[in-house]
């Protein structure tokens, strides 16, 4: 599909997700052939901009990103883009958004299509939704809304959030962002599981043991302070992210490769996942915050967080479900901030079997998803001399020259929106049961604080706490990335 017409209203059209990848992205869209000269962008925020200083800033930013490109179509893209100073909470600077993209759908023949984007500060998503309603801004055409995480910092707050946005949006025009969904391997989990009929028929709770995901990063909260220390790892990274990709290993096969009946076999999913009580958040959840060393600070010390802070850096625990495949199968998780590198990995460990050999290793099946794409199988075989046994990895891998091709996710999920696509975006039935499961731990580690008992702090640069191997419900299970 070519040349969607559409007029993209951007709220936080000076921010730092706009300039880093929503305007590289655009551009390549528009190298593409998907948007041409049918489109128009409108920035939005609160500073004074005009539409040549926010031309500027989209020229910069596709440079920063891309390095050198054609002038002339550079140039050509900046040209749609137009700016208005918007305060979010004034009716009247809905008027004049709305009476400007009215012109400008005009001069670019966009067809009364609208894409509202809101990039900004998460308190105000609300707020605008409700004045895209009161004030009428949606066009003739299609509209389509695509939200940033974070959605609500909880099930209540993300209820009236849900709420704000259905008043002039239908589920089907929502697209929930998570970027983790437009990541090349975690969109390869599908096809690993269902069009490898190898893996297809171990895939379920008689051969899989246990799944592990660790999502780790090598950085700290850095300037975050002020927003991380209201989150911590749990609603920064396992409510969205890490849900995600537990959903697409545990779901059942869809009966077609629909965005419909994808989000039907997920929701079938989550209807059954199990939501731990307190004994269990006690027994088998670990929380961390990291320690400090001579040249980095402790997590209390950073700049803008509480020095009483309970807020964990690291979360290590497990997710189950009634139904589906993995019916029982623990499925693992961890992730934190300075750890030893950053890592996201997927480790799908399958039941060892008796054998003739003895005690064998585990078949471990490995997904890479950052920082290389990759897949590898690791098989027992034998050593050239005999006796013993080997263990050998059987890769499938890209070759650098593919791996440079891989589009950057935002550029894939703003794609799917001008086509229409919801795959890879969060529906309210999934995001609705991801809340409950961490508002659950939440309140369990609320009690905790409440008892005087805190998260464990653990040496920044290594894989996190120590204690992180007591999730395990089997003592003799371990993390496979060690
Ligand atoms: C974001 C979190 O959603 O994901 C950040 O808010 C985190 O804290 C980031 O660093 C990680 O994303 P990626 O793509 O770098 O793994």
């Amino acid at each position: 599909m070519n040349n969607i017409p559409a007029v993209m209203i951007i709220f936080g059209g000076s921010g730092d997700l706009a300039h880093r990848k929503i305007y590289p992205a655009l551009f390549n869209l528009y190298r593409q052939g998907l948007i041409q000269d049918n489109f128009a962008v409108i920035g939005t925020a609160r500073r004074p901009w005009s539409h040549d200083y926010l031309r500027e800033v989209v020229s910069t930013a596709v440079h920063e990103f891309f390095g050198e490109v054609n002038e002339d179509d550079l140039a050509a893209f900046a040209s749609h883009f137009y700016y208005q100073s918007h305060d979010v909470t004034s009716v009247d600077h809905y008027k004049t958004l709305k009476k400007l993209a009215s012109d400008l759908d005009e001069k670019y023949a966009c067809q009364g299509n609208r894409i509202f984007y809101l990039a900004m500060a998460p308190s105000f998503f609300g707020t605008i939704a409700e004045h895209i309603a009161d004030q009428h801004l949606t066009g003739t055409g299609f509209n389509r809304l695509i939200v940033e995480k974070p959605f609500g910092t909880d099930l209540a707050s993300a209820q009236v959030l849900n709420k704000q946005i259905r008043s002039s949006f239908n589920e089907e025009q929502v697209f929930r962002i998570d970027h983790y969904l437009g990541k090349e391997m975690v969109q390869n989990i599908l096809p690993l599981r269902f069009a490898n009929p190898m893996i297809k028929v171990l895939w379920n709770k008689d051969n899989i043991k246990n799944i592990q995901v660790t999502l780790a990063e090598r950085l700290g909260v850095e300037a975050r302070g002020g927003y991380y220390d209201q989150s911590g790892a749990m609603r920064d990274m396992v409510q969205n992210h890490i849900f995600q990709i537990i959903t697409l290993l545990a779901m059942p096969e869809p009966s077609r490769l629909t965005d419909q009946e994808i989000h039907v076999a997920k929701e079938a999913l989550l209807d059954s996942l199990v939501i731990p009580d307190e004994a269990a958040v006690a027994r088998d959840f670990v929380r961390g915050q990291y320690a400090g060393t001579e040249t980095t600070f402790e997590y209390v010390k950073e700049p803008n967080v509480d020095p009483d802070s309970n807020t964990e850096t690291f979360v290590a625990g497990h997710v189950e479900f009634k139904h589906g495949p993995l019916a029982g199968v623990p499925i693992y998780f961890r992730t934190g901030k300075e750890m030893r590198e950053k890592k996201t990995r997927i480790d799908v460990v399958f039941k060892g079997q008796r054998s003739l050999y003895g005690q064998v290793a585990d078949n471990t099946l490995t997904i890479e998803v950052d920082p290389t794409d990759q897949i590898y199988f690791h098989l027992n075989g034998k050593t050239i001399q005999g006796g013993d046994l080997r263990k050998e990895k059987i890769y499938y891998r890209f070759s650098d020259e593919e791996q440079a091709k891989v589009p950057d996710g935002y550029e894939r999920l703003i794609r799917d929106v001008f086509v229409n696509d919801s795959t890879n975006f969060t529906r309210w039935n999934e995001l609705r049961q991801y809340w409950k499961f961490v508002d659950a731990v939440e309140a369990a580690w609320q009690k905790q604080n409440e008892a005087g008992v805190k998260p464990v702090k653990y040496p920044p640069y290594l894989l996190g706490p120590a204690e992180s191997k007591q999730v395990f419900q089997d003592p003799g299970d371990s993390w496979i990335y060690k």
